[in-house]
């Protein structure tokens, strides 16, 4: 297929840090560079964009991804989980969770979360980016909220910037509802093969150079260099900070819609408000290659468990 010349190109920002909608362009066909380099701006300055009414399948959804990216598999849990000839799909549905941590774990998080995070920040590279777009949605409830993690930073008094500059985090998967407790699947997969990684608490975009904090309530157990209750006050803090309301934008999906975000420079959260709502919510994901985090000081993350995660 040749690319197409996209003059109609527009991006609409949906808040005043977060979230811009690209309407003009069919995402299923290969971008032109003018396209590429709109939508590649755009995240740059609003963390995710999304895209309304476009017709992907999986195979055309992982060509739109790897026009900005290596495509990972879809998750580092779940080998025997994609669809058949699709390893980088990473199904998001309630049918998807049980089946692959078990339903008792899934449900566990259910009252207030899953949480805000970026996608597994446990990772030594976690993913740069994520593509999301939704086959079924139920008629109401089940929205996606994101928050600029570059504008919470920026939103910190100085001396609470210089304080969280130097500080590094424990990133590890099922530390928020102890995992490796659990008995079902989620259980033999945290104690098989524990993710955690060392992360910088300020993270420098590779990109645009921005400081972001880069702790999140689903994976960062704890800042390492300092005292657990002295960790536990810093994180409720920058938590606190990360939930203000003016920081995020809410998306509100319909079959067809996709979204598109830089898991390095904001976070997500899917409200758990629609298991009481008719209607299926079936979303797939994909994620680009991520590079290792460098904190201010230039010192890069380190790995306590789990491997590189690397293309598929
Ligand atoms: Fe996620």
């Amino acid at each position: 297929m040749t690319a197409v010349t996209d003059t109609a190109l527009q991006v609409r920002p949906l808040s005043g840090w977060t979230g811009a909608l690209i309407d003009g362009v069919d995402i299923s066909v290969p971008l032109s560079s003018e396209a590429r380099s709109v939508i590649q701006d755009a995240l740059h300055q609003w963390k995710v964009v999304f895209f309304r009414d476009q017709v992907l399948d999986h195979a055309a959804q992982i060509a739109f991804g790897a026009q900005f990216g290596d495509v990972t598999p879809g998750h580092p849990y779940e080998g025997d989980s994609a669809p058949p000839e699709f390893p980088q799909i990473h199904t998001v549905s309630p049918a998807a969770y049980d089946h692959r941590y078990g339903s008792r774990y899934r449900k566990k998080q259910s009252p207030n979360g899953p949480k805000w995070h970026a996608d597994v920040t446990p990772l030594i590279n976690p993913p740069s980016h994520s593509i999301l777009r939704a086959e079924a949605v139920p008629p109401y409830g089940g929205d996606t909220q994101f928050v600029n993690i570059a504008a919470v930073y920026q939103g910190l008094s100085e001396s609470v910037r210089a304080l969280i500059d130097e500080l590094r985090a424990e990133h590890r998967f099922g530390a928020d509802v102890a995992a490796d407790r659990s008995s079902e699947k989620v259980g033999d997969l945290v104690r098989t093969n524990p993710l955690a990684s060392i992360h910088p608490v300020v993270r420098v975009h590779p990109d645009t150079g921005e400081r972001v904090v880069y702790v999140n309530p689903s994976f960062t157990r704890e800042i390492v260099d300092l005292a657990p209750r002295e960790s536990r006050h810093v994180l409720d803090l920058l938590f606190e900070e990360i939930g203000r309301p003016e920081y995020s934008v809410r998306f509100k999906w319909a079959p067809g819609s996709v979204a598109f975000w830089d898991n390095r420079a904001a976070l997500h959260l899917a409200p758990q408000d629609f298991e009481h709502v008719d209607g299926d919510r079936i979303l797939h994901r994909i994620t680009l290659v991520g590079d290792v985090p460098v904190g201010v000081d230039g010192r890069p993350s380190e790995s306590i468990s789990g491997e590189f995660f690397g293309a598929a």
